[in-house]
This record gives C-alpha cells, sequence and structure tokens, in this order.
C-alpha cells in the first residue's frame, strides 16, 4: 500500500477524503496533519478528532498553522459577501459545518507541530511517502522552506487547489490558494513531482443524490456519514454554485485520494508550469502557462475527471468500514 500523508481543513469534503484514505486497501494512512481554512484551527482539529475517533481509526493527528505564511488575505469577495444562509425544510445548511456532527472527540492532536511532523517524519522515512494536502498548503510550505530537502523524500504532492477556468473564492482565485499564495508557490517549486487537482476536474467528478441514494444503501457508518456530507454539499451547491449537472455536488478533496487510489479517475492530466499569484489582482490565482513554448514544466494540472469511476472507488472504500 501506498504511504500517505493527508493535511485537512475539515470541511464536509475533507471528511469524505479522510474516510476514503483510511478504508482503501491501496492506502497506508500514516498520519493527518490539520490546517486551517474552513474553519479556524482548533475547528478543523476538533472535527478530524471527531472523525477519527467515530472511525476508531489509530492514526496520529498533528495540529498545524493557524493562518497564512506571509499574510492573511482579506477582501470584499470573502469577508463583505452577503451571507444569507440556504435553507432547506426550514433549516438552514452550510458547506462546512461547525462542528461535524459526531460525539465529541476523546483522542487529543500529537504534541507537535505539523510542519515539524513533516520535516522529521520525511527525513527519517526509509521509502518516498505520498502527500495530499487538500486545505490551505502553509504546514507544508514551512516545512519545505525549514527543510527544502524533505522534497527528496516525497514521491508525489497530490493537491487539491486551484482552478484554470472555475474559481470559488473571488473572481481569480480557488480557495485553498487563495488562503495562502505564498505556501502554495513554494510547493509549485520544490522540485517534487506536484499534482494539482483544481476545480475544473473536480467540479466534473461531481456527485449526484443518486449517488449519495447508492452510498446510503451500503450502509455502514462510514456511507452513511458521506451521504450527509454530500447531501448537504448539494443543497449548497444547487443554491449557490450550480454545477452543469443539476443536483450535483463537487467533493474536492476526495477526488485526489481517489487519484491515489486509481490514477485513472482524472482523465486530462497536463504536464505543465504552473504558478501562483503573489501580488496585485492576481494574487492567489493559479496560472498555467497554455502557451505552445512554456516555461519549464514543474508539475501536472488536472482538466478532467471521470466521475462514474469516482463514485465506484468511493463505494469500494465506504463498503470496507466495519461499521454499520
Ligand atoms: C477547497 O476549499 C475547501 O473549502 C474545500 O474543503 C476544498 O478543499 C475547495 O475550493
Ligand atoms: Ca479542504
Amino acid at each position: 500500500a501506498t504511504k500517505v500523508i493527508l493535511d485537512v481543513d475539515t470541511g464536509s469534503d475533507d471528511a469524505v477524503a479522510i474516510m476514503t484514505a483510511a478504508l482503501s486497501p491501496e492506502i497506508d494512512l500514516v498520519a493527518i496533519c490539520t490546517t486551517w481554512g474552513n474553519q479556524a484551527i482548533e475547528d478543523t482539529t476538533d472535527n478530524t478528532l471527531r472523525l477519527v475517533d467515530a472511525m476508531g481509526l489509530d492514526v496520529p493527528v498533528y495540529q498545524g498553522c493557524d493562518t497564512a505564511m506571509v499574510k492573511y488575505l482579506t477582501n470584499d469577495y470573502v469577508e463583505n459577501r452577503p451571507h444569507v444562509p440556504v435553507m432547506h425544510n426550514g433549516k438552514p445548511v452550510i458547506m462546512h459545518a461547525k462542528h461535524l456532527d459526531l460525539p465529541e472527540a476523546v483522542t487529543r492532536p500529537q504534541n507537535v507541530p505539523a510542519a515539524c511532523f513533516y520535516v522529521d517524519y520525511l527525513r527519517k522515512a526509509t521509502e518516498k511517502i505520498t502527500l495530499i494536502p487538500v486545505g490551505p498548503l502553509t504546514n507544508l510550505g514551512l516545512a519545505l522552506r525549514i527543510a527544502p530537502d524533505i522534497a527528496e523524500h516525497i514521491e508525489q504532492i497530490v493537491v487539491m487547489g486551484g482552478g484554470s477556468k472555475i474559481t470559488n473564492c473571488n473572481p481569480w482565485g480557488e480557495s485553498n490558494i487563495w488562503h495562502d499564495p505564498e505556501a502554495a508557490q513554494i510547493v509549485a517549486e520544490c522540485g517534487a513531482k506536484v499534482v494539482w487537482v483544481p476545480l475544473d476536474a473536480t467540479h466534473r467528478a461531481c456527485i449526484t443524490m443518486e449517488d449519495c441514494r447508492r452510498f446510503r444503501e451500503i450502509g455502514t457508518f462510514c456511507a452513511k456519514f458521506a451521504a450527509e456530507q454530500c447531501e448537504q454539499r448539494i443543497i449548497v451547491h444547487n443554491a449557490q454554485q450550480p454545477l452543469d449537472i443539476p443536483d450535483a455536488a463537487a467533493v474536492h478533496d476526495a477526488l485526489c485520494v481517489a487519484y491515489v487510489i486509481d490514477p485513472t479517475v482524472l482523465t486530462d492530466l497536463r504536464h505543465c508550469h504552473v504558478e501562483i499569484g503573489l501580488a496585485g489582482y492576481g494574487e492567489g490565482q493559479t496560472i498555467v502557462d497554455q502557451r505552445a513554448y512554456p516555461l519549464e514544466k514543474n508539475g501536472y494540472f488536472a482538466y478532467d475527471a471521470d466521475r462514474f469511476k469516482f463514485v465506484d472507488i468511493l463505494c469500494s472504500c465506504f463498503a470496507r468500514d466495519p461499521q454499520k
């Protein structure tokens, strides 16, 4: 099995990613790092621990940074947009609840910050490790800044982040990249293989209400919990960011895990030059050099995904959960 470290800002789609990674026979989940993003670091860590406990996982959780490496970006698109809750059956529905609807966690995070864990673990690793960061890249950016040599111990970094034709934070930025552009740029140039799984791909690999029914029929705890998370995402997508397929949601972070399980789930992965806008209007933008004579190719950028294969991968993982 592939040794994997997840880096999450749990988060509804992060939760689906954790369950998929933990249940896949192809993945040996060695640790989970937490990062800020969807919620404050205390809450994303708490949510991660709640899920780890609910699943009965024996995987250490390392708490990470609480804000960006250089500066906390803010703009009108994010801070001042009207916060109209999406209502469903008389109740407000949000995409990432402050607390996952699970019992309070008993397990505590490890007593080592996530960035330090990366440096220590990767330097000692006797085989190359796959990293799947699916939140702002602060922990990894910091670790690579402290110890650039850790890149040699990385098999690949499968990042959920960016968007070429699609963005979600503002007209130019996707959330994970926009929250910490400098960290993302450090990752882009670190020298390890980087696979970018942007919104262009995750919006194609959408999950429908029909797929949620399939999850529920599997009947395990994880299948039902994933169905809940996805249904909630579909309600919000329908109201705020409808996809090409009606009644569907992107479950971004889980697509990165699915790619490590079966790389053919990303169907249009192009070797290209990727960099991040660091100043001005395009700050936090993912820039892909699409010219005929591009700058040096430093990563792989996914433009499309096979949503049927994605759902099959999720179903086979959820079916392995021993808990009903
Ligand atoms: C990304 O941002 C977070 O809200 C999600 O968990 C996902 O990682 C999508 O832009
Ligand atoms: Ca995330």
